[in-house]
């Protein structure tokens, strides 16, 4: 299809400094002679380190999330700017943990959408329904909510440095991986829902990765698929060995 692939490691809240920096040194000695593009999100923390370890290599560093505003008397929060400055290209928004465990609205996504284009962050907006609203046949209701509130007052040309991962809430660490045809039915959806908001063009070229229990022994019939153009992983992602399984897939 020619769109940009991605494998993407989201560590969540783990790791000692020690075995952050432990595990960058593996993957990058594992990724020797490997042209795949990998993005790994570490804990802030450890962000602005792991950044200079990877510069000039395959890996590029992502923050999980940030605060909308440039500066200001929010406590506990880390701006567009510290992301910039800590070295970092990426940034992950709305991950279901975000919206399920800390309330975050798809109105906060959005600003938050808008503030990483404006200090030219790219974002990977994570989108995905509940169990529920799958059992009640609410995918695409839920999906198209998420993907319009997100890009709600984007241009064409900020939206086109977007990546997507559609993550299912019923599929994030729970070992219930989606299946190839239910992931690649998602992402098809999400290509026609930003499709209908910019255009074919736009939608055709718009990474869509897929998160959700990904490990070496699924990620062949998930990369299979024409719509899903890479991976965002969480625990098989903290392990040099499983994480390298994955980026190598054929
Ligand atoms: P798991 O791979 O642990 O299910 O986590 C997926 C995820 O939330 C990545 O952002």
């Amino acid at each position: 299809m020619g769109r940009r692939e991605i494998f993407a490691g989201n560590w969540k809240m783990y790791k000692t400094r020690e075995e952050a920096v432990g595990l960058v040194r593996g993957l990058l000695e594992g990724l020797k002679g490997i042209s795949r593009e990998v993005v790994i999100f570490p804990p802030y923390p450890y962000a602005a380190e792991i950044a200079a370890m990877c510069r000039g290599t395959v890996i590029s560093v992502g923050m999980q999330n940030m605060h909308f505003e440039k500066e200001g008397a929010f406590t506990g929060e880390i701006s567009p700017p510290m992301v910039k400055d800590s070295g970092c290209r990426y940034v992950l928004i709305g991950h279901s943990e975000r919206r399920h465990v800390f309330g975050e609205t798809d109105d906060l996504i959005n600003k938050k959408v808008r503030a990483a284009f404006e200090f030219g962050i790219e974002p990977i907006i994570c989108v995905g329904e509940l169990l529920d609203e799958r059992e009640n046949g609410q995918t695409g209701q839920v999906l198209s909510r998420q993907i319009k509130g997100a890009f709600d007052g984007i241009s064409a040309e900020n939206a086109s440095r977007s990546v997507i991962a559609y993550e299912p809430v019923w599929a994030i660490g729970t070992g219930k991986v989606a299946t190839p045809e239910i992931a690649d039915d998602a992402h098809r959806e999400v290509r026609n829902l930003l499709s209908d908001l910019y255009g074919r063009g736009l939608a055709d070229s718009t990474p869509v990765l897929y998160g959700g229990s990904v490990k070496p022994d699924n990620i062949s019939g998930l990369y299979a698929k024409d719509n899903i153009d890479g991976v965002l992983v969480g625990g098989a992602s903290l392990k040099a060995d499983s994480f390298l399984e994955i980026i190598k897939v054929k």
